[in-house]
Order: structure tokens, then sequence, then C-alpha cells
């Protein structure tokens, strides 16, 4: 009966999360900031890097909840559920963000869903500590991506740059988080791998 409630509580959220129907506990930090006057091109621009930095947050939802669905002691499990809360204002942040640029969130977003939550699921099968192992990794590249897209966003762009910021800095506190409850470190095959994996996501949904 439990498995069928669990079911029942996973398949909601991911047609929460697809459907953009999230909620934030938080108030997103580039709301009310004056927007800088920026060109098409820009706002196209602008738009494609936060579509990538929305599919990047509704993978962690289906990461975070796979995850802690599967891992083995519920300190895990907690911590994996206070994660995905912060992890929900990007989400939202975001898709805010893209509905001011008039822009959308990615038409393949089942499928982004549906593959991070295969993926969290062996991460977590793999032990508690190769499942945090995967969280500190992630989180590190992602940490990385964003400081990237800090450089690539319009200058002007306060809104979106004003997200990005906030979202880095909740980042680096996840993979920490996760390191002091004992993250493995991953081996370097599985690192690059991962990285690949991230190309083609942020290569695609900048686009569609
Ligand atoms: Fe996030
Ligand atoms: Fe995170």
């Amino acid at each position: 009966m439990q498995f069928v409630d669990e079911l029942i509580a996973d398949v909601d959220k991911a047609l929460r999360v697809i459907n953009g129907v999230v909620f934030e506990s938080r108030p997103n930090p580039g709301r009310g900031l004056p927007d800088g006057v920026m060109s098409e091109a820009e706002k196209r621009h602008a738009a494609g890097l936060m579509r990538v930095n929305n599919v990047g947050e509704v993978c962690a939802q289906a990461l975070y909840d796979a995850q802690g669905r599967f891992a083995q002691t519920p300190e895990i499990k907690k911590a994996f559920a206070h994660a995905g809360i912060e992890e929900e204002d990007h989400l939202a942040w975001t898709a805010e963000r893209l509905r001011e640029l008039g822009s959308h969130t990615s038409l393949l977003n089942p499928l982004w869903y549906g593959g991070a939550y295969v993926l969290g699921s062996i991460a977590a099968r793999l032990g508690d500590a190769r499942n945090l192992g995967f969280v500190s990794e992630t989180e590190r590249q992602v940490e990385h991506h964003l400081l990237g897209h800090l450089d690539k966003l319009p200058a002007q762009d306060n809104r979106s740059r004003a997200i990005v910021d906030q979202m880095r800095i909740d980042e680096i506190e996840h993979g920490q988080a996760a390191r002091d409850l004992g993250a493995a470190e991953m081996p370097a095959p599985v690192k690059g791998l991962m990285k690949a994996m991230a190309k083609v996501m942020t290569t695609v949904a900048y686009r569609i």
C-alpha cells in the first residue's frame, strides 16, 4: 500500500513540475529590479540561457525526488526533501523570468524529467554515500555552469542575473550539505559522463 501511495505522490509531483505548477518558498530575487533595455536578440539569448536553467531545475526536481525516494536512511531522505524545496524556488523563479522575457519553458520537459528520474533512482540504489556523491558532483558542475551564465547573460539583464546568482549560492550549499552527510567522490569516468549528458541538455534546451 505504501508503494502505491509513493507512486501516486511521485506521479503527482512529475505532472506538477512538467506543467509548471510550482511554488516558491522565498520571493524571486529578480522581481521588482529595474529591467535594463535589451534588443530582441539579447532577449532571445537571455531566454535561451534561462530555459537551460529552468530545465536544469526540472531535472533537479526529478533527481531529488527519486534520490530521496530510494535513499536508505530517513536522515538522507529528509535532506533531499529540504533541498528539493529550495530547488522548487529556482524552478519557479526561472519560469517567471522566461514569461517576462516573452518566452517559454522547454517543450521536452517530460523527457528531461523522465530521464533524470531514472538517473536519480540508479544513483540512490548505489547506496547513500554514492547517492550523496552524485549530488555533490552535480552541484559542483551546476555551480560552474551558473558562473558561466553570469558571463554570458546580457549585462543589463538585472533580473536574470539576480536569479542566477542566488541559485549559485544555494547550489554551493546543497553540495556542501551532501559532503557533510558523507558523500563519496565520484570516479572520473562518471564525472565525465555527467558532463557530457549536461552538454547535450544545455545545447538542446537553449533552443527547444
Ligand atoms: Fe537549483
Ligand atoms: Fe541544488
